[in-house]
Formats: structure tokens, sequence, C-alpha cells
């Protein structure tokens, strides 16, 4: 599972229909959050009333969605290089209709456009719920339908849910955010901060668990500043909301992520000692060591109130890891503020990380400041940045090897007689064993700790130890 901040390419499969019967055939290309790969689903959902079934071949399509993302420089420029690829099969068949959709539609949908002429529709995140009636208009107009307004209706109201989750399913309860970090896109490409109500997301995951889901995964911009009447016309927050999920009968574990460190309140960190089915795991990034850099980046926090912050999640829940994002080479960040951050780095001490050289990006504070580092000075620091966290996580994999750990069986192995799974921590681990395990967690021994993942076998006898 990729971070919010990650734009790898990913190509949605599906199975066609073999019943003779022209079907409109769909492809969507993914880039960017796991928001995104939650919204790719649910506009194949929306189509498929439609007629439209997925197809993982672009040369058989109907219609092609490229779902794109805006978040660094390198994200949305493999967007545009990406984005003539469709037009030899506008050319071969003109009624083929090409989607530009996510991030990168909201923020350059008129430069799609300019450099992508034979694109249709070109559409902003808060709009897929119109997509049938925009495909109908594409199919009548000429020249593309471009829908980048954010709606006065939410888009949680209008899109299904899940047709057919996976044992880890995604859940989007928030979408959105207000905080303006200087470097961010985020809050001009998604819009202001919206939470889904408590009652639909509870209706939601009882469908999804009903069809087979073991793990929900809840998803938000700023996941953690979710709140909503939790009844009786009283106000609440996550924290609140994950204890009413862990009552849904057959769901195992519940995730959230991205947090930030502003919305950890109290409830929320209680949560992690109450509720057994939350994994003890956090991804809370904190983007810099430096609270000259943190001031700069409007995080609104320092880096003490991060170290406490993690100390207080430990105390709450003593097997708890971490993980987070950082970045280097923010506008005015010095050698000092480098320094700092590695030191946070080290004191906090992370399971699991992303990390990314700054990337200026149009229309941010930050991309107008004075101060830029160089380049080759980004390139440095994000080295020693990314050294220090890979050896935290590899030491965190090997400190696994010996010990039992619950894992979550979702799919086969890569290998013929293995399963696949996640620990609590999300690392992924492989296992030689029975199809029959898939979709249950259970206890196993984790044989090694390897660099980027774990190699488990079935536990001989019952111990109950987690990773340190
Ligand atoms: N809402 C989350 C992060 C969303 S974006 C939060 O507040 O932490 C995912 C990650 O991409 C960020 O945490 C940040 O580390 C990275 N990122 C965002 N904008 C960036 C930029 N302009 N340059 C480099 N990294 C960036
Ligand atoms: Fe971007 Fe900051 Fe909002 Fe996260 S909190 S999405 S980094 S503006
Ligand atoms: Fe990218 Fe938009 Fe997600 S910019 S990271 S797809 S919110």
């Amino acid at each position: 599972m990729g971070n919010p901040g990650r734009s790898a390419r990913i190509v949605t499969t599906g199975t066609p229909v073999a019943d003779g019967t022209r079907r409109r055939r769909l492809h969507v290309i993914t880039w960017g959050c796991q928001m995104n790969v939650y919204d790719s689903a649910r506009m194949q959902d929306v189509l498929t009333p439609l007629g439209y079934v997925a197809t993982d071949r672009a040369e058989d399509a109907d219609m092609v969605i490229l779902n794109t993302c805006h978040i660094r420089e390198n994200a949305s420029e493999k967007v545009f290089s990406e984005l003539g690829r469709p037009r030899p099969l506008t050319q071969a068949r003109p009624d083929v209709i090409i989607a530009g959709a996510g991030c990168v539609a909201q923020a350059e949908g008129r430069e799609i456009i300019a450099r992508a002429p034979f694109v249709d529709i070109v559409m902003g995140p808060q709009t897929y719920h119109r997509l049938p009636e925009m495909v109908a208009r594409a199919a009548r107009a000429v020249g593309a339908v471009i829908e980048t307004e954010f709606p006065a209706e939410s888009k949680f109201d209008h899109l299904p849910d899940s047709a057919a989750p996976a044992i880890s399913a995604f859940l989007t309860i928030q979408e959105g955010c207000d905080k303006f970090c200087s470097f961010c896109v985020v809050p001009y490409t998604r819009g202001a901060a919206a939470s889904r109500p408590m009652d639909a997301v509870l209706a939601a995951a009882r469908q999804l668990v009903a069809c087979g889901a073991r793990e929900i995964v809840l998803l938000g911009q700023n996941v953690n500043a979710w709140h909503g009447d939790v009844g009786d016309g009283r106000a609440g927050g996550l924290g609140r909301l994950i204890r009413e999920l862990a009552e849904v009968p057959g769901l195992l574990r519940i995730r959230y992520t991205t947090s930030h460190p502003r919305d950890m309140d109290d409830d929320l960190i209680a949560a992690h000692r109450d509720v057994a089915a939350l994994v003890p795991f956090l991804h809370l990034p904190v983007q810099s060591g430096s609270d000259r850099v943190l001031a700069a980046m409007n995080r609104g926090h320092t880096a003490d109130h991060y170290r406490r912050l993690a100390a207080r999640l430990r105390a709450a829940r003593p097997d708890l890891a971490l993980s987070t994002d950082i970045i280097a080479g923010h506008p005015g960040e010095t050698e000092a503020d480098h320094r700092a951050t590695l030191a946070l780095i080290r004191d906090v001490g992370f399971a699991q990380a992303f990390s990314f050289k700054y990337s200026p990006r149009p229309g941010t504070p930050a991309a107008a400041a004075t101060g830029q580092v160089p380049e080759v000075e980004k390139d440095r620091r994000l080295a020693e940045i990314q050294a220090l966290l890979r050896d935290q996580q590899h030491a965190f994999n090997r400190a696994c090897a010996g010990k039992s750990v619950k894992v979550l069986f979702t799919g086969p192995g890569r290998r013929p007689g293995q399963v696949a799974g996640r620990s609590p921590w999300l690392q992924p681990v492989h296992m030689s064993g029975p199809a029959t395990v898939i979709g249950t967690e259970i206890a196993v021994r984790i044989a090694d700790g390897h660099p980027n993942s774990l190699a488990a076998e079935p536990l001989s006898h019952t111990e109950e130890l987690a990773c340190a």
C-alpha cells in the first residue's frame, strides 16, 4: 500500500464479460495516494449501470480514465508524459472517451486540454458522482467537458460504496484540507475539509464486512480531523468513530491514514489504548524536525510537541510503531535545520517512512518564498535522511525475527504455495501455507526480517510476543 505522497502508476485489472454481448470497456490508470485508488474504484462503480466493465487492456477500452496526482513536480510530469498514450486509440476509434481526473485535472485542467486536445472530459476529484452525465454530454459535445468546480452537493452522498471490496478495504471518511501547509497543493486540489457522517460510515463499514472485508483503512487527507454528530446531537471525533467501528461484528482490524499531529486529540490517543482492533501502527507525518522550518511550513506545532505526542501514543499502546513523511530542503532550511530533522528521526525512531525532496508547486506560498535550497543540497540532505530511515526500518524488521506476530492474510504470495498478508505494523509478510488462511488473521512465527518484508512460518507453539 502506498502513502499519500507516492505516485506509483497502478493499472486496474478487471474481468471482461465473456457472454458475447457488446459491453463497453473501461480502463482506469491511477497515480497518487490511496484516495485516488479509492476514487478510481468508485468511478468504476458509478459507470457499471451504464454497461461499463473493467479491462486491463487500454487498447480494448471504450473509455480511458487517467486519475492523476499533482503532489510533486515529478508526479504531475509523469501524468503529462503519459497523456499522449491514448492518442493512437482515439485516432483509430474516434468514439473512445478519454477522461482526465484527479488533482492535475483540478489544478491544470486547461493545460491538459492544451497539451492533449483529444481529451473529452476533465473532472476534478469532487465531481465523480456526475460522471454518467458527463459521459452523456461528452458523446454530444464538440470540445471537452470540463467539471472542476467544487459542487454544492457532497460526493460522499452521491457515490456508491464499494461493490467488490478487498479483505483490506479502503473507506473514505474525510476529504479535503484547510491546513494550508506552505508547500502543499492538496487544499487547492481537494478543496475544504469535509467529514462523512458517522451513520453513513458505519453503514458502509458493515456493508464492506458483509462482502468479505476484515480490515478497514479509514482514508482522509486529514483523517483525524474527522468530526461529526455521534448521537444525541453531540459532536465527536475520530476516536469515537473508531470505538463505534470496533463494534461491527467480523471487523478484525482498523487503520486510519493520513493523520496530522495537530489533530491527535486525547480521545483518539485513548482509543489506541482501548480498542484492540485498532492496529498498533500510525502514519503521522512530521515533515521536519526544526521549529523554524515547521513554522515556515505552517504546520502549527513544534518538534518537541511531536516528540511528546509520540511518547504519549507509546504510553497508551506500548507496541505502537510510527511511520512518517519528511521533506528535505524546504525554502529557508539551513544545515542546522537539517541536523535537527536527523535528530528528531533518531529520537523518535520510525518503523517506516516516506521522504521527499522539496518540490515547488505552482500557487503555493513556499514556491514563491526566498531561500530556495539548491538541488544538489536537497539531494544530499535527502540521501542522509533516507539512509537513517532505511536503517531504522531494517532494524525494526530484523527485531521481528523469532517472534510471534498476528498476520491478516489477504491473498496468494508471489511463489506457488505461498500466501501473503500484512503484520499489524503494515509489513508485507509471506509464508508457505494453504489458501484457506486467506481472509483470516492468525499468529505466525517470523522466521526472517528482510529490509522490506517478513518471512513467516506456521507457529509451532503459542507465544504472544510483539516486535519491539
Ligand atoms: N495530509 C498529509 C500529507 C498529504 S501529502 C499531512 O498533512 O501530513 C503526502 C506527503 O507528500 C506529505 O506528507 C509531504 O511529505 C509530501 N509533500 C507534499 N507536498 C510536497 C512538496 N511540494 N514537495 C515535497 N514533498 C511534498
Ligand atoms: Fe497538505 Fe498540510 Fe493539508 Fe497535509 S495538512 S494535506 S501537507 S496542506
Ligand atoms: Fe496526489 Fe491529489 Fe492524492 S495531489 S497525493 S492524488 S490528494
